[in-house]
């Protein structure tokens, strides 16, 4: 069996810098026709001047790919002419709340102080890409979040507001509620829950933020998906970090998912018995969510046992040196 995709589009990809850009970055260049990048560089991507630099980094590592990298910048304050001038320049700005996940610190530590960044927002027209977590208990994090998210989505009804990487239940009745609302989920998401990270022996590699959660939230996420809610996109949120940041006392958080991404999410429609799907989710939705028009770039996957490379680089995959039943249909082989 095999299947098409049009322009399959990851809305949620930490690409990093320097070696590791170089390594990451053509993963999901050759399987996806764009990416929504995520800011969280040592130095967030906070300024115009980060921007662009950042941009030809991305695009220099991809080479001849057809790819288009959506890039987003770090949530802060901002005055309205910094927004006007970046406005064609970025999908959306990225809010992660202070201290919530990797590089985070420069995040926002008052929301009462970013309503006039958020007003200019929704004037323009530009998305809120949103880490939806408090800093309470573990597994209450996103769901105490759910306050912040209703505030926003009220106050501000024309803002488009996505709700980025969801894991409960709880995110998914919520985001079905307000039609300024979006969401993002991942793969991992859709696969593991706690018991996967700590429930044996720890797998740091599965450690991410938000952490996975119960076999309900994954079930809610799951029937959400996998019934085509038009409001949920894919954003793979894969994380890398280098073995040694993750094997080690003080585990990194993230999912490294970019190289197994494709065949993994046809692995799981198909189980499903849901194939016919997996275009909405992986580019369809969020054209229509985002307004945008990806390079037209099609990707064939079909039925073939494969094994997962155990590293790429210095960073393990997901389902690395295990078997998967679906791969991406590459020239020449
Ligand atoms: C991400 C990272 O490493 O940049 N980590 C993660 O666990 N998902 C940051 C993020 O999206 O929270
Ligand atoms: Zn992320």
């Amino acid at each position: 069996m095999s299947i098409i995709l049009d322009s399959p589009l990851d809305m949620h990809l930490h690409l990093r810098e320097g070696e590791m850009l170089q390594c990451v970055a053509p993963l999901t260049a050759r399987d996806f026709a764009g990416a929504v990048v995520m800011p969280n560089l040592i130095s967030p991507v906070d300024s115009e001047h980060k921007l662009s630099q950042y941009r030809r980094d991305i695009e220099r590592v991809c080479g001849q790919e057809l790819f288009t990298p959506y890039m987003t910048l770090f949530f802060r304050p901002y005055r309205l002419a910094e927004l006007e001038k970046v406005k064609d320049q970025v999908i959306g700005l990225k809010l992660y709340p202070a201290g919530i996940t990797t590089q985070s610190e420069a995040g926002v530590t008052d929301f009462s102080e970013i309503e006039e960044t958020l007003q200019h927002m929704q004037d323009l027209s530009i998305p809120l890409l949103v880490h939806g977590e408090t800093s309470g208990f573990v597994m209450d994090r996103e769901r105490e979040f759910i306050e912040v998210y209703r505030d926003l989505a009220v106050n501000f009804p024309k803002l488009h507001i996505i709700m980025e990487h969801i894991t409960t239940a709880d995110s998914v009745e919520f985001m079905e509620r307000y039609d300024n609302v979006s969401a993002t989920v991942t793969l991992h998401h859709l696969m593991i829950t706690l018991d996967d990270v700590v429930g044996g022996f720890m797998q740091p590699d599965l450690f991410c933020k938000p952490i996975a959660k119960t076999p309900r939230d994954r079930g809610a996420l799951r029937s959400a998906v996998f019934s085509g809610n038009p409001r949920i996109m894919f954003g793979s949120d894969s994380a890398p970090h280098p073995r040694h940041r993750k094997e080690c006392v003080g585990c990194a958080a993230g999912v490294f998912t970019a190289p197994v991404a494709l065949p993994l999410l046809a692995q799981i429609f198909a189980e499903e018995g849901c194939l016919d799907l997996l275009q909405s989710f992986v580019s369809d939705n969020a054209c229509k969510r985002y307004r945008i028009s990806p390079p037209e770039k099609r990707i064939t996957l079909t039925e073939k046992e494969w094994v997962v490379p155990e590293l790429y680089g210095t960073v393990r995959p997901f389902y690395g040196g295990e078997r998967l039943f679906w791969a991406v249909n590459r020239d020449g082989e």
